[in-house]
This record gives structure tokens, sequence and C-alpha cells, in this order.
């Protein structure tokens, strides 16, 4: 007999974005809008800052934290943008990507059996992560009501057993472009300190915000009302505000004997993050306000474009999203959604992401990533448009 593989392995779902983007990837001149990217190059002073730090010899092995120059501009990100103290020794760990943080995290609360409770639609890499540290994901709704997406406190009350032992929510939201209010962070923190559960917030937007003060006023992070002794973790990112994304950087801040338990586990999964990326990384945190406040500019402007757009077309109801990069319009009579982007990209090479990846509720809608040049936006909702008539 050969051996087989893994049943937990088997498990795990494969991701839907990822099948159509392979089909996508086949073909050539495709509209890319399936993933959660911009198109912005990494800004050419943190392109430098790597340079520098290889030639300064950044390319050996760092600690499994972290190197400790991050994690202190970290706290002193946190101190400035939310007036929150954090101890950088001890309650931050970088990570290789805000998809490890997430991983590193939630193998530190799930044993095998557990349940984790998830707000869905939702960016599947949760979910599967849970899955992954052989335990259940359960998906709780996130309704849409009247026109803001809401949480559904009964349905999270009623979907907790003897086994859940950890809670999901991102925000702003992936898919949704929802963002908690803080009192909604309130009451999901209350939830969590009365069921003693992980608190796991993902917020990896936290500064593509569209109803700030300033471009780069942040949305609220659950950090401002936890105190360091609740079970909360936050996972964080390099990726999306910085124009990282293939650089694999990330944190996570925590409780301390979590933070000391993922940078313990770190050692057998990456042992750390990229020596060089880290060190960009702090140039990111200290010069990266004015490209990020352009960049914000530029979203907001496209994503008021593609409601415009969208609002013109049969069939289409899509609510005004806070934050993050998304649109995430639901279209009558779309019962398969995966089956419509295929069609939708072989008929017109337009790509986005079937709503059926993103788990309960997402099954009818599709995922529109607005953060490409306006000319590929403008294209790509012509052709939607087409399409749909
Ligand atoms: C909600 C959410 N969390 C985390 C991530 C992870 O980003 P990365 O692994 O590139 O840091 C993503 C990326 O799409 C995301 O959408």
């Amino acid at each position: 007999m050969t051996p087989t593989l893994a049943a937990s392995a088997l498990r795990v779902p494969h991701s839907r974005i990822r099948e159509l983007a392979e089909i996508a990837m086949s073909m050539d001149g495709v509209l890319k809008l399936y993933f959660g990217e911009s198109n912005l190059p990494t800004p050419e002073y943190i392109k430098r800052a790597a340079q520098k730090a290889m030639a300064d010899g950044y390319t050996f092995y760092t600690e499994n934290a972290g190197l400790p120059s991050l994690r202190k501009s970290l706290a002193r990100y946190y101190q400035e943008l939310h007036g929150v103290e954090l101890d950088p020794a001890s309650e931050i760990v970088i990570t290789a990507s805000g998809v490890q943080a997430l991983n590193v995290g939630i193998r530190c609360v799930i044993d095998p059996g557990d349940e984790g409770l998830v707000l869905t639609p939702a960016w599947p890499n949760g979910a599967a992560n849970v899955a992954m540290a052989n335990g259940t994901p359960i998906e709780v709704p996130h309704p849409l009501i009247g026109d803001r997406y809401q949480i559904d406190f009964a349905a999270l009350e009623a979907a907790v057993t003897p086994r859940t032992r950890m809670l999901l929510y991102t925000s702003p939201s992936n898919p949704l472009g929802w963002v908690a209010t803080v009192d909604e962070q309130r009451r999901l923190l209350e939830f969590a300190r009365r069921h003693k559960l992980w608190l796991i917030a993902d917020e990896v937007y936290e500064r593509l915000n569209y109803t700030g003060a300033k471009p780069t006023t942040p949305v609220p992070t659950i950090l401002k009302l936890a105190t360091r002794d609740d079970a909360v973790i936050v996972v964080q990112s390099f990726s999306k505000m910085y124009c990282m994304t293939g650089w694999r950087l990330g944190w996570l801040v925590a409780r301390r004997d979590l933070a000391a338990r993922a940078t313990q586990l770190n050692e057998f999964i990456v042992s750390h993050a990229p020596s060089f990326g880290q060190r960009a990384a702090e140039t990111a945190l200290l010069w990266g306000e004015n490209t990020m406040c352009e960049m914000l500019v530029r979203l907001k402007e496209n994503r008021d474009f593609c409601l415009a757009a969208l609002a013109k077309m049969p069939g289409i109801t899509v609510p005004k999203p806070d934050g993050a990069f998304y649109l995430f319009p639901k279209i009558a009579g779309a019962t398969d959604s995966f089956d419509f982007c295929k069609r939708l990209l072989m008929e017109t090479k337009v790509g986005l992401a079937p709503g059926v990846a993103f788990g309960a509720g997402g099954e009818g809608s599709v995922r529109i990533c607005y953060a490409a040049e306006r000319n590929i936006l403008e294209e790509a909702m012509a052709r939607l448009a087409m399409f749909l008539k």
C-alpha cells in the first residue's frame, strides 16, 4: 500500500479565489481584480532600505520574535497612532506575513476538536487555519441589515458550545469593507470575556479607512479597549498598508503568554521573517505616512467611481464600504458565483473573486478589488455592464 496523505491535511478546503486565479493566469490580457493587492509597487525608499540592510549585513538569522528594533518601532507606532502602550519585548511578535500571524495565533489556541467562530463572509484563510489546527471552523453570518453589515450577537450566542475556543473578526473586513464601531468592539470583547474565548481581531486593513478625519486616520483597534490581560490577539501585516504583499511580513500583538508561545512555535514554522525585510519595515513605519496618504486618496476615488458605475447596472445591490479596498456586490439571479465569475472571465477577460470563496452569506456576490489603475477599473466596469445586459 502506498502511504496516503493525512486526513487532517485533506480536510483543509482549497481557496476558490486561487482556483479562479489559476484559470485567469493561463490567459492573456485579463483585467485582474481577483486578488487583494494594490497595483502600486513597494515605494522606492522601502526597497532602498532593504538593499541597504543587506549591504549592512542583515542576512543572518534574527530572534524568533523578530528584530528588537522593529518591535520597538511598532510599539512607537501604536503609541503615536492609537495612544496604546505595548511592551515590545513581550507583547509583539514579528511574523512572515499576516497569514502566518493568523496561523501561529490560531495554532496557539485551538486543540484538535475545538471550535473557532468566524464572522462570515470572510477571507477564507481564517477558517482554513482553524481546520489546519485540526479544529472546526463555525461560520456565523454577518448579515446586511438596511445598508450596513451588522453583527448578529444572538447568532453568536447560539453558536457557542463547550468546545468553542475563539472568535475571529476582521475590521475593516475583507470582502465586506465593513468597519467595526467602538461599540461593536466593546460588545465583542464582552462576549469573548463572558464565554472565556480568545478574541482574534484581524486588523491588516486598519489604515484603509474612508471615514476618518484625515485619509490616514486608522479605524479603531481592539487594543484600545482590551487590557493587556485580555485574551486578545491582533493580526497585522505590512502587505496592504505599505504595498509589500510579496515581502511576507506581518506581526501579532497578544497577551504575553500567547506571544511567548507563538515566538517559540515560530522556530519550527519559519524561525522568523526575513532579516533585511524586517529592517526595511522599520523604514516603512518611519517614512510611510505620505505615500500611504496618496494611496488612500486614490483608493477612495476608485471606490466612488466603481460604486457609481455599479449603481447604473441592472440587478446589482452594493452597500458603500467604509474601509479596505473591496466592493462586494450582490448580483440578482447569480446563484453560483464561481460559475458567474468563470463565465465573466472567459467572455470578457474580467477577473473577479467569487463570493462563495468567502463562506456563508457570500454566495450570489462577487468581490471586486478596486486597488487597480483607474483605466483598468473603467474598462472592467464597462465590460461587466455589457456582460450583465
Ligand atoms: C483579512 C486579511 N487578513 C490577512 C491577510 C494577509 O495578508 P498577508 O499574508 O499578505 O500579510 C489578508 C490578505 O489578503 C487579508 O485579506
